[in-house]
């Protein structure tokens, strides 16, 4: 995996957008669409604002972009303070020129007894654009990458899964008490993001440190899911110089 090291998440989230700007005009010029997976968090947000401040200042457009997020809280209504289809476009689409239609994340309201086959729809959703061409992810405390939680396998895909309680009680502030925040998720899978023609991971934060090292220097396990992308062969980790502190 290799390793950028920023001195600020400011920084290393300009360096990313601008990678971003580059390629969705290298595949302008060429009448392509630009494929992107998205991730939620804190840790794309500079990301995010960055974006819309290139197309507000520097006229980038968003006109050729396809995006899939990564994942969505189950069950969750849509405009719901803590749904992730709220966040993307309070963040980014409501921002930008992005069509109608070409951005795409998770549905919260699924019946359960469609859960799998709207899972599957997703997947051919994603190969019909093209598949992704940059993947965007955060990183959770325990590894995770996407909701795929330690043991997910290497070859999941798009899924409802439990969340870990360490994940829950890490996003419980979003919520207004502990039973609040869902126990289920809809997410990519671990396959579903190796299959990107590139992965681009953000951490930002001393509170990072810990897991950014064991995903970069440790095994590759399932164990620490973010560890499993030692396996794809066009994978950088973006770290701001907190979040490095661990690398030996
Ligand atoms: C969110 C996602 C998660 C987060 C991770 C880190 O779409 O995929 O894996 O990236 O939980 O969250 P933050 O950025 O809030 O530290």
């Amino acid at each position: 995996i290799a390793v950028e090291i920023h001195p600020t998440a400011k920084e290393g989230s300009k360096a990313v957008a601008a990678e971003i700007a580059a390629l969705i005009r290298q595949k302008q010029t060429a009448g392509e669409p630009c494929v992107l997976g998205l991730a939620t968090g804190s840790t794309p947000k500079y990301l995010y604002a960055e974006l819309v401040r290139l197309h507000r200042e520097e006229g980038l457009s968003f006109k050729n972009v396809v995006t899939f997020n990564l994942d969505e809280y189950y069950p969750i209504e849509p405009d719901a303070l803590q749904s992730y289809n709220r966040f993307m476009k309070e963040q980014l689409f409501n921002h930008i020129d992005i069509k109608e239609g070409n951005y795409h994340v998770p549905d919260g309201t699924v019946p359960k007894e469609k859960i799998k086959a709207y899972c599957e729809e997703y997947e051919r959703k994603i190969e019909s654009a093209g598949g992704l061409d940059i993947q965007i992810l955060g990183i959770g405390n325990n590894g995770h990458i996407g909701f795929n939680e330690p043991g997910s396998s290497i070859n999941s895909h798009t899924r409802l899964i439990t969340l870990d309680n360490s994940t829950r009680l890490a996003n419980a502030f979003d919520f207004p008490n502990m039973s609040q925040v869902p126990r289920l998720a809809i997410t990519m899978g671990i396959n579903t993001i190796l299959k990107a023609k590139k992965v681009i991971l953000l951490a930002w934060g001393s509170h990072k440190a810990k897991i950014v090292r064991r995903s970069v220097e440790g095994h590759s396990t399932d164990q620490v899911p973010a560890s499993l992308l030692q396996q794809h062969p066009n994978t950088k980790f973006v770290i701001d110089e907190q979040a490095a502190h661990d690398l030996t």
